[in-house]
């Protein structure tokens, strides 16, 4: 088949690769020329593991082609996936959807009758009906257009693409649902369930599962905060109610909580949208979510005050500064957001990050930045682990305990061995955990 793929960002540039390496011929369509030039190049504008391997591959193979805009090329496909971002809009909680009616105006008059749009962006319910209705005014024929949601996970994003869990299609024809179908024809032979729903069920699966997996991690936080003020441990609560196979043991990692470029700007943009359907109530709880998951950064904060006193002029080490290990994605990143408050207080901020850190010069230069990780924490007077990437997990608290001014460490993310770390000498306080330190 012959497919184009609309935005190049994380969900774009993963989609359109994993198009080609499932045999179809790919138009990727980039307006960034910065991007754009990088992904003819063979180089990812972001950190993925085994995807910038997967685009030399298709590249080298010729399944995949890049440009700007719409042309005959892009017009002749049979599938058109639009990718675009749904960011937060600024001064308000609601998702910006301008990207994804400028897409899909831009795409409407390059259509052919037959072929099928499927919108993979995640957006507030209501939003494929407004672009069906502004395509077909400009096309002058009803547009197929589809919704088909994206469930990858930053840091096994190819992977996800091409064993999904589960692949869902809201569509108003048949048409659209068989070609659709036939660009998964491959990964639906593994078995992978294809769900066909109607259109607003197939926008709302999308936020519904974030809004979940947000509301998970927010409880065992919430029971982090119990826990904190009641001698308890969260780690173990969270691994004893996980064997109910009702609960569940994933997604339940206690710790300084979610990040990142979906889950917090999707539960605000879902309570905005409620609240637009006069259902605001409905969803209210999930303010709790997001209010529960901002004050472990409070509390990372005022925990690093209680260690150091007067912050100003302390070195305060960060170990990982991404939202989460093997991504280089900064956008709401806890860590990030916790190295930015006490920088602004006065403390000496380092920061390490096994692949951030010219993403993070980018974004907050201020902030200084190490790439060896002995030399990051030498002279600290408190080391704080903010993302679990192996590294930090593997790392020896005796060798890193030899240089640092003051042995203490805060485990944002609940990973060091603190029986190993205690031995090596260290002070280790952790969140949801009442850690005795001789
Ligand atoms: C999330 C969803 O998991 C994907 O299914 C979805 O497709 C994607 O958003 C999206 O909407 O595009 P992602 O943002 O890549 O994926 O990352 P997650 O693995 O969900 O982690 C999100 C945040 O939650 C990270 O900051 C992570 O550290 C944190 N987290 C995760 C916890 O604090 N505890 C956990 O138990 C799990």
């Amino acid at each position: 088949m012959k497919v184009s793929v609309i935005g190049l960002g994380y969900l774009g540039a993963t989609h359109a690769v994993a198009m080609a390496e499932l045999g179809h011929e790919v138009v990727g369509l980039e307006p960034d020329p910065k991007k754009l030039e990088a992904l003819k190049a063979g180089v990812l504008p972001f950190h993925e593991p085994g995807l910038d391997e997967a685009l030399s591959r298709v590249l080298k193979t010729g399944k995949i082609t890049f440009q700007a805009e719409h042309n005959h090329h892009s017009a002749s496909a049979d599938l058109h996936f639009i990718c675009v971002g749904t960011p937060q809009r600024s001064g308000s909680d609601a998702a910006d959807t301008s990207y994804v009616m400028a897409a899909a105006k831009a795409l409407a008059p390059h259509l052919r009758p037959d072929a099928v749009v499927a919108g993979k962006s995640t957006v507030p319910v209501g939003t494929a009906t407004e672009l069906q209705k502004v395509m077909t005014e400009i096309t002058g024929f009803d547009v197929n257009l589809a919704w088909n949601p994206e469930f990858l996970r930053e840091g096994t994003a190819l992977e996800d693409s091409l064993r999904p869990d589960r692949i869902v299609v809201g569509a108003w024809n048949e048409h659209s649902v068989e070609v659709i179908k036939a660009a998964y024809a491959p990964i639906l032979n593994l078995g992978t369930p294809f769900l066909v729903l109607d259109v607003p069920t197939a926008e709302l699966v999308k936020v519904a599962a974030n809004a979940f997996l947000a509301t998970k991690i927010s409880f065992i936080n919430a029971m982090a905060e119990v826990a904190e003020v009641s001698g308890a441990d969260a780690v173990s609560l969270a691994k004893a109610i996980g064997y109910d196979e009702r609960i569940g043991n994933k997604f339940l990692r206690t710790g300084i909580g979610f990040g990142g470029g979906c889950l917090p700007k999707d539960i605000r943009g879902f309570m905005a949208r409620a609240e637009e359907l006069g259902v605001g109530s409905a969803v209210e709880f999930l303010k709790d979510v997001d209010a529960i998951n901002l004050r472990r950064r409070d509390k990372v904060v005022a925990l690093a005050k209680s260690e150091l006193g007067d912050v100003r002029g302390k070195r305060v080490t960060m170990l990982g500064i991404s939202f989460k290990p093997d991504s280089d994605d900064l956008r709401d990143s806890p860590a990030l957001e916790i190295a930015q408050r006490l920088s602004r207080e006065g403390a000496e901020v380092t920061v390490h990050d096994p692949v951030s850190l010219s993403a993070l010069a980018e974004k907050e230069p201020a902030l200084g930045r190490e790439a060896d990780l002995v030399e990051a924490v030498r002279e600290a007077d408190l080391v704080i682990l903010g993302t679990e990437w192996k590294q930090y997990k593997d790392a020896d608290p005796h060798a890193l305990g030899a240089v640092v001014a003051n042995k203490t460490v805060i485990d944002g993310r609940n990973v060091l061995d603190v029986a190993a770390w205690q031995s090596a000498g260290w002070k280790v306080i952790a969140l949801g955990r009442s850690i005795q330190n001789g």
